[in-house]
């Protein structure tokens, strides 16, 4: 693994993965993308790992794409080109489906294809230094595999605003939209979302992950007997499950479920 990326899981279980290239503002390019991706699909692998705490090193989260390599691929082709895009949409969205939950310190300002990384969290703390902006329009771009991270947590009509204008809204703005969940003052925000991540240790690893999909099912569905359905379907696989009747034994026997570390 590169020094651009710097992966901790410690013993109980949160896995921190800290984008490590400050002179570049933890910009990421083709190698980076690719290194994240794999790196992401280990730790989706790992037992050790049950949370996920995504950050960045030094003043910025994440400038977005590395403009040096969208400016490069106008020597490839067409194919090349798409094909060096998908990779980017693969890292979206295996971070956005990881088998745990994810949760993000954004420390700093976030651009971009930073503000997508967000967008793909569960859970997003920030501190006020933590602007955010969609400047794609401004280098002639467009926030094309992200929209469907970002819209979905903004709404279409934040987005109109923020794709269209380039501009920087402050942490405060990002959560008033529901890009981040809670703000903190700099030097809280990496406890604060630490804490979370510990506190999250105490669910079922299972359950979560099956939450998450819910969401995913769930989310914008017209609410027919189709989707009602499948929500029965889903408790009803869950409750007997080993983890579903593990955390049930242990609440009726008054103790901790065997998922939860002493
Ligand atoms: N891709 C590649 N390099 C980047 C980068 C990016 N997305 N963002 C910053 N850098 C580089 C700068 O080119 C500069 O390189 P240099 O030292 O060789 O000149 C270095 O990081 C430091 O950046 P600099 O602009 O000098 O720092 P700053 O503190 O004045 O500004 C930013 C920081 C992040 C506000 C500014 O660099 C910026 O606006 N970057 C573009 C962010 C963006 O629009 N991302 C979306 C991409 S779709």
């Amino acid at each position: 693994m590169s020094k651009s990326l710097d992966i901790k899981i410690s013993n109980t279980g949160i896995a921190t993965l800290t984008l490590n290239r400050p002179e570049r503002h933890n910009a990421f390019d083709d190698e980076l993308i690719v290194e994240m991706t794999a790196v992401l699909e280990q730790l989706a692998a790992n037992p050790q790992a049950r949370v996920l705490l995504l950050t960045g090193a030094g003043k910025s989260f994440s400038a977005g794409a590395d403009l040096g390599w969208m400016k490069r691929m106008a020597s490839y082709g067409e194919a090349e080109n798409l094909a060096d895009a998908q990779k980017l949409a693969k890292l979206m969205h295996t971070l956005d489906t990881l088998n745990m939950p994810t949760v993000a310190a954004v420390q700093g300002p976030a651009y971009g294809g930073g503000v997508g990384l967000v967008a793909c969290c569960d859970m997003v703390f920030a501190a006020p230094e933590a602007q955010f902006s969609l400047t794609e329009v401004k280098l002639g771009l467009i926030p094309a595999v992200i929209s469907p991270y970002v819209i979905r947590k903004i709404g279409a009509g934040q987005a109109r605003r923020y794709f269209l204008s380039g501009e920087r809204f402050s942490s405060a703005i990002a959560q008033k939209i529901g890009l981040v969940h809670e703000l903190a003052p700099q030097d809280e925000v990496a406890v604060l979302a630490t804490s979370w991540a510990t506190q999250l240790l105490n669910n079922g690893p299972l359950s979560m992950a099956a939450a998450k999909r819910l969401v995913a099912e769930v989310a914008d569905k017209p609410i027919c007997s189709e989707l009602t359905s499948l929500c029965a379907q889903r408790i009803a696989a869950q409750r007997v499950s080993a983890e579903g009747q593990e955390g049930l034994t242990a609440f009726l026997e008054k103790r901790p479920p065997n998922w939860v570390k002493h």
